[in-house]
C-alpha cells in the first residue's frame, strides 16, 4: 500500500520581529541580514512548541476531511519541545483527543519532517497504520542565544502538519535519507547536561536550576554542505523515481538561506519560479520549514493533482533527505 498527504496545516504566531526591531538591540542591520540570508522578518511564539503543533494539526485534518479519532499515528519532529517528556505528539493528542493515536517525538533538526514523512510511509506501506498524522513544529526563539548576532538572526517559531494515508495511487514514490555523526559539532545546541562525570557524586545540578543549552554553528561549512548534499540527494530521489528535473513541479526545499537556495536551483538547473520562498518572512523554521512552505502552496492553489513535487531538508546531525511525490 502506498501512502500520500490528504491535507496539510500551519501555524504561524503572531509576534513579528522585522530586522530592524533586532538591529535595535544587537550589533546587526537589516542589510547585513537580508543580503546574508534573504530573511527579513520572523514570527515569536508566545503559546509554544505543542499548541503551535496542535493548532496546524487542527488546520492539516480539516484539509484532510478527516477527525483526530481516526489518526493511528502522531509523530512530532522537533529539536524544541517543552518538556524532555511528555513527548509534543503526546500533547497533540491530548489537544486534539486522538484518542486511539500513538505518538512520539523525533529529533532530526531541520530534516525532521522529511524523516517523520519517511517514517509515515513505512507504517502505511506494511500495513501498520491507515492514517498518520506528521508535525514538525518549532519555537527556536526558545533556544537560540539572544545575545549572540551570527545565529540569532536566523530562526523563526511555526508549525506545519500533513495527513498521511494510504492511496491506491500516486502518493510518496521514494525518499532518501542521510546522516553524518562526524560532522555533529557544525551544528550543535548542547543541553547544558555533561557527557562526562555523575552529577550526584560531583554535588553539582543540586540547586534545581535548569542547564543552559548553547546553540554553536560553523555557519560557512554549514554553507557548503548544504549547497554539496541537496542536490546530490535529489539527484538520488528522482534516479529512484526515474524521473528528472524536468517532470518536477515544485522543489519544497528546507528554508534556511535565500544563497542556498539559488545554489542549489543553478546546481540541478532548475528555474528559481520552481523553487519557492517563504523564508523571507518566517526565517529558519527548522523541521517546521518544509511542513509549512508545502501548506502555503497547497493554499496558494499551486498544487494540481498528479504534479509531481520534490521535498528536500538539510540540518544539525548532520541530517538531509530528499523525497519524491505525487500530489
Ligand atoms: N549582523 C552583522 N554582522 C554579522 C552578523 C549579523 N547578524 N552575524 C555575523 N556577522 C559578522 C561576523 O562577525 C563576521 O565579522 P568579521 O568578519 O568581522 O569576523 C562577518 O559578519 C562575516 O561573517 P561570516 O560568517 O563570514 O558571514 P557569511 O557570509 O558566511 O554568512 C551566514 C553567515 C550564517 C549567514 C552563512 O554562513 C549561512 O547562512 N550559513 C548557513 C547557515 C544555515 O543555514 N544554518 C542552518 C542550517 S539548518
Amino acid at each position: 500500500m502506498r501512502s500520500g498527504i490528504a491535507g496539510t496545516g500551519s501555524y504561524i504566531p503572531e509576534c513579528r520581529v522585522t530586522n530592524d526591531m533586532l538591529a535595535a538591540r544587537m550589533d546587526t542591520s537589516d542589510e547585513w541580514i537580508v543580503s546574508r540570508t534573504g530573511i527579513r522578518e520572523r514570527h515569536l511564539s508566545a503559546e509554544g512548541t505543542a499548541a503551535m503543533a496542535a493548532e496546524a494539526a487542527r488546520r492539516a485534518l480539516e484539509d484532510a476531511g478527516m477527525t483526530a479519532e481516526e489518526l493511528d499515528w502522531i509523530l512530532v519532529a522537533t529539536v524544541t519541545p517543552e518538556c524532555f517528556f511528555p513527548s509534543v505528539a503526546c500533547q497533540v493528542q491530548e489537544a486534539l483527543g486522538a484518542k486511539k493515536a500513538v505518538c512520539y517525538d523525533l529529533s532530526a533538526a531541520c530534516s525532521g519532517f522529511l524523516f517523520g514523512l519517511q517514517t509515515a510511509d513505512a507504517y502505511i506501506h506494511t500495513g501498520m497504520a491507515r492514517n498518520v498524522l506528521v508535525i514538525g513544529a518549532e519555537a527556536m526563539s526558545r533556544l537560540v542565544d539572544w545575545k549572540d548576532r551570527s545565529t540569532c538572526v536566523l530562526f523563526g517559531d511555526g508549525a506545519g502538519a500533513a495527513v498521511v494515508t494510504a492511496v491506491s495511487a500516486g502518493g510518496i514514490r521514494t525518499g532518501v535519507l542521510g546522516c553524518d555523526g562526524s560532522r555533529g559539532d557544525s551544528l550543535i545546541c548542547s543541553t547544558g547536561h555533561s557527557a562526562d562525570g555523575i552529577p550526584f557524586l560531583e554535588g553539582t545540578g543540586e540547586d534545581g536550576e535548569a542547564a543552559p543549552t548553547s546553540l554553536a554553528m560553523d555557519g560557512r561549512e554549514i554553507f557548503q554542505f548544504a549547497v554539496r548534499t541537496v542536490p546530490e540527494v535529489i539527484r538520488e530521489a528522482l534516479a529512484q523515481a526515474e524521473i528528472s528535473t524536468e517532470d518536477v513541479s515544485l522543489f519544497l526545499l528546507h528554508q534556511a538561506n535565500a544563497r542556498i537556495l539559488t545554489s542549489i536551483g543553478r546546481s540541478l538547473h532548475v528555474p528559481m519560479e520552481k523553487i519557492p520562498e517563504n523564508l523571507a518572512h518566517t526565517g529558519n523554521l527548522a523541521a517546521a520549514s518544509v511542513p509549512v512552505l508545502l501548506d502555503e502552496v497547497n493554499r496558494a492553489g499551486r498544487l494540481q493533482r498528479g504534479d509531481t513535487l520534490v521535498l528536500a531538508g538539510f540540518g544539525a546531525g548532520l541530517t538531509w533527505g530528499a523525497m519524491v511525490l505525487e500530489w
